[in-house]
């Protein structure tokens, strides 16, 4: 039975920010979403948070039935916030419960890690999360005796031969409950910092016997935390690197996998095109064929097979396109569904819009979907022609085939096959002549 302990207390002060760390976005979810979801893929017995700076607002945002959560006030150290979390983890029926320990700021760790680090666990070990770092500066050092691990020493209660170390302890391990429930209440904080070292019940287990073994992350960047902006945005851009890598290898074409930004779940049919800086968010579906030009923002919305959107073009939620549409250059949509093969190719506003087939929206066309207190839908039925310039003042249909001369501002439903327009009369001033600037004396 495995049980998770996700400790996300700490203050983050080096973020510089009044959000709590753990809350910050990496591609448009908190750090702490992504280590739950991380934990949820091992399906333990139980997750418990182990919260405390920020206050409350960390559980609001992101509670669930699934997950426990306890409070650890004031903050004594890793040891005490696991600690906290211990009598609130039920022990099953055997009693042999793993308790896997994650932190709430290290938010690319990878399932498959931790899976090989539980397998190294197996019965009854103390199994550490280590890895070799160039630079191995602020980390506790794991240090071994004939190869085996011997204890973890913190870097500002290290001696100068123990900083030379380079095997690192990213603190993410897995321990028997049974042996944690022992270990714990025996730490002291008699160290540098005063605190409580979960990485003390190295030195206990060793003492008793237990067998200590380490693991290592297939890549170091999943054991990296995020202390400061700095951090943050250099794991974004790892994380955005690996969708994009995952995109590619499903036979998306990325023109360049550096400059996309997906912030939720892309899903792409064959032959995708996404050209250069488009940002995706939410739950997005491209159809096979479709091409994505440079510089489009596209949210919550289903784009059919063939469609071309942009460049510079805004889909935002509730956006769901037939096969062959072709939305253009400054053209924003929001809670439309539009028709196979229609197309709205230069600045226009389409919102709470249902179109049919084959309708061409000339440029310019708004659909005043807003009367300043309520929401109107405008229905345009299939082979519209809307004149540039147009705008639709709903709730208002256009019956199919009917055409708008430009310049139109529809009040009143257009009657199928005809034309409308509204639109002064055209005069021409004959003789008119334009005044000329008089001469200063
Ligand atoms: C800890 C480890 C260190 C390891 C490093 C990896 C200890 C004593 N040291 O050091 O060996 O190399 O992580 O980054 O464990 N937290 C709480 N409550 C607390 C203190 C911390 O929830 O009272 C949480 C923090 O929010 C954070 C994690 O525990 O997510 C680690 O805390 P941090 O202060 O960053 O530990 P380090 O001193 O860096
Ligand atoms: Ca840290």
């Amino acid at each position: 039975m495995l049980e998770v302990v996700i400790l996300a207390a700490g203050k983050g002060t080096r973020m510089r920010s009044d959000l709590p760390k753990v809350l910050h976005p990496l591609a448009g979810k908190p750090l702490l979403a992504h280590v739950i979801e991380t934990a949820r893929a091992l399906l333990p017995s139980q997750i418990c948070i182990v919260y405390g700076h920020g206050g409350e607002a960390v559980r609001e945002a992101l509670d669930a039935p699934d997950l426990v959560w306890v409070r650890q006030e004031p903050q004594l150290g890793t040891g005490h916030a696991v600690m906290q979390a211990l009598p609130l983890l039920k022990v099953g029926a055997g009693g042999s419960a793993s308790v896997l320990v994650l932190y709430g700021d290290v938010p690319l760790i990878r399932p498959a890690t931790l899976q090989r680090l539980i397998e190294a666990g197996g019965e009854g070990k103390l199994a550490l999360l280590t890895a070799q770092l160039d630079d191995p500066h602020g980390y506790g050092r794991i240090v071994r005796v004939a190869g085996k691990v011997t204890r973890i020493v913190e870097e500002k209660d290290a001696d100068d031969a123990e900083r030379m170390i380079r095997e690192i302890n990213t603190g993410i391990l897995v321990a028997p409950h049974a042996a944690l429930a022992r270990w714990l209440p025996r730490l002291s904080n008699h160290n540098a910092q005063g605190e409580y070292y979960l990485t003390d019940i190295v030195a206990l287990a060793v003492a008793e016997g237990t067998e200590v073994v380490t693991a290592q992350p297939a890549a170091n960047w999943e054991i990296e935390g995020v202390n400061s902006k700095n951090q943050l945005a250099r794991l974004e851009r790892i994380l955005q690197r690996n969708l994009a890598e995952s995109l590619m290898a499903q036979g998306v074409t990325l023109a360049d996998p550096d400059r996309i930004d997906i912030r939720g779940e892309l899903i792409c049919g064959r032959d995708v095109f996404i050209d250069v800086n488009c940002v995706f968010e939410g739950r997005v579906e491209l159809g096979d064929g479709v091409r994505i030009l440079p510089h489009c923002v596209i949210q919550d919305a289903v784009i059919g097979p063939g469609s071309v959107i942009g460049p510079f073009a805004r889909l935002r939620p509730g956006t769901v396109l037939a096969e062959d549409v072709h939305i253009g250059n400054f053209v924003e949509v929001k809670n439309s569904t539009i028709g196979a093969h229609s197309k709205a190719n230069h600045l226009a506003y389409l919102g709470d819009t249902t179109m049919g087939s084959r309708v061409n929206v000339g440029a310019g066309t708004i659909t005043c979907n807003y009367d300043g207190a309520n929401k109107h839908r405008t229905i345009i039925e299939d082979d519209v022609f809307i004149g540039s310039d147009s705008q639709l003042v709903a709730p208002v249909t256009v019956g199919r085939g009917a055409t708008l001369g430009a310049g139109t501002t529809l009040t009143k439903d257009a009657p199928p096959g005809e034309l409308t327009l509204s639109r002064a009369k055209q005069v021409t001033v004959r003789g008119w002549k334009r005044p000329i600037k008089k001469n200063k004396e």
